[in-house]
């Protein structure tokens, strides 16, 4: 959570591994996503330097909560099942699904 504007920070790696991985693939999906589902304005969406597990694909973290093996064929699957519930459970969405 961004302390100033109590938005959901979504930190999208963009360390080298990460970028053979796809990286600049994923990020107009993702951005295309949030919009989607309406929750663009609940976000704060940053690049971020390694996030660590380089050999997992892609990383991004949510908050705390880090989501890997992200790739531009997976990002439409993670997004739903993984990010969009941390999105809104960390924003406090009423609609936040059960994990
Ligand atoms: S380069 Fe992305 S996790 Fe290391």
């Amino acid at each position: 959570m961004d302390q100033d504007s109590g938005k959901v920070v979504i930190s999208l790696c963009m360390g080298s591994a990460c970028h053979q991985f796809g990286v600049y693939g994923v990020l107009p999906v993702l951005r295309e996503l949030l919009r989607e589902a309406g929750v663009e304005d609940q976000v704060v969406l940053k690049g971020a330097f390694c996030l660590g597990p380089c050999t997992k694909g892609i990383v991004l973290q949510a908050g705390k909560k880090q989501i890997t093996g992200i790739n531009p064929e997976t990002i439409r699957k993670k997004f739903q099942s993984q990010l969009l519930p941390a999105i809104r459970k960390q924003s406090g969405d009423p609609h936040e699904q059960p994990e």
